[in-house]
């Protein structure tokens, strides 16, 4: 059966790129693999990020990104969702891993390159943070990680680390691969710079807990086809924003009118905004719902990510004990 193993980082708000790129598909592997499949608030990387050296604050997201996912579906009886940074084993494997990654490697992803531009001082726990990600995927000998297309490089990082330690070691991990959300690889943010980002800022996200009002007022600011000056102009759906959340959040019948009203000048953007918003509070409202009601019992939310790092850490003891044989560390 396979493994699945994914993280969610405690930096902001969960938002529609993280709810439709991966953590559905995470609530899908959770019910066809259930105690096989792992899910992790990684505060470990969450840190790498200046922005989260607020202890108080760093608790309170790990503890919404719990909410937040099991309010979208996965069931933590089910599945194994745990924290992180309770789970020391993966520091173990991380420092392991660091021994067997050139620095040039890391300094050539994109994801780097990107965040340590926009820092005066750079953390090296940024240059290492696809190496911790590699030690969490590999510590479960995982072999499926569902992800959005910007983990790409990161994911060929970790099968090629995996070689690596096989190569040297002999044969102890698979090489995992990437599944994606064919129709939401990266969903683009709100404000129309690019992908939608939780570092980026509420102006980019549609948070997947955010007040419905608060999302309006964004959706309603939000960029559309630019060849729309008028109301009477034509406009293109599929170079539009708001075209494209059609197709997270509508149905099929609603996605045609809007399309076709678009290209004909036959729906304004005011009016194909509003049918988006009723999709949003089909798609957001009941999850919600049930974030309200896991915030009413938190110690329940602490209990159920306890009990999730000793399902973790049951799996991950034995698979360090191996490794340490084979690296050569005297037995403890
Ligand atoms: P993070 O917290 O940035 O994002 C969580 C997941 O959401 C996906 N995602 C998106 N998908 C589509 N469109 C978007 N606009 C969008 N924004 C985010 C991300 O691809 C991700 O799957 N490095 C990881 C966390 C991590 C991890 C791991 C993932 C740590 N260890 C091991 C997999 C396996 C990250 O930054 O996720």
């Amino acid at each position: 059966m396979p493994r699945v193993f994914s993280g969610i980082q405690p930096t902001g708000d969960p938002h529609i790129g993280n709810l439709f790129g991966a953590m559905k598909n995470y609530v899908r592997l959770g019910e066809q693999y259930g105690k096989n499949s792992l899910y992790c608030v990684v505060d470990l990387h969450a840190i790498t990020n200046p922005a989260s050296h607020d202890p108080s604050r760093l608790a309170e997201r790990t503890f919404e990104m719990a909410v937040a996912n099991f309010a979208v579906g996965l069931d933590p009886d089910k599945v194994v969702f745990f924290a992180q940074s309770q789970v020391p084993e993966h520091f173990e494997l991380n420092w392991i891993f660091t021994s067997l990654t050139p620095v040039g490697e890391l300094e050539r992803m994109t994801q780097y390159k990107d965040k340590s531009a926009e820092l005066e001082s750079v953390p090296a726990g940024l240059l290492m943070y696809p190496v911790l990600m590699a030690a969490d995927i590999l510590l479960y000998k995982a072999d499926t990680v569902p992800v959005g297309e910007d983990q790409t490089q990161h994911i060929e990082l970790t099968r090629e680390i995996a070689r690596k330690f096989n190569h040297l070691y002999g044969e102890t991990f698979p090489e995992p691969q990437a599944v994606y959300a064919k129709d939401a690889l990266r969903i683009p943010g709100v404000d129309g710079h690019g992908k939608m980002g939780k570092s980026k800022g509420e102006t980019s996200t549609l948070g997947i807990l955010e007040p419905l009002d608060s999302i309006w007022q964004k959706i309603r600011v939000a960029p559309t086809d630019p060849a729309r000056v008028r109301r009477t102009d034509p406009g293109d759906p599929d170079k539009c924003l708001i075209g494209d959340y059609h197709k997270l959040f509508s149905d099929l019948p609603t996605i045609e009118t809007v399309y076709q009203g678009c290209r004909t000048a036959g729906i304004g953007c005011v009016d194909c905004k509003k049918l988006l918003m009723e999709g949003v509070r089909r798609e957001l409202t009941p999850i919600q719902e049930r974030a309200a009601d896991l915030r009413a019992d938190p110690d329940r939310v602490r209990g159920a990510l306890e009990q999730g790092a000793k399902e973790a850490r049951a799996i991950a003891r034995p698979v360090i004990e191996e490794v340490r044989e084979k690296v050569g560390f005297l037995k403890r």
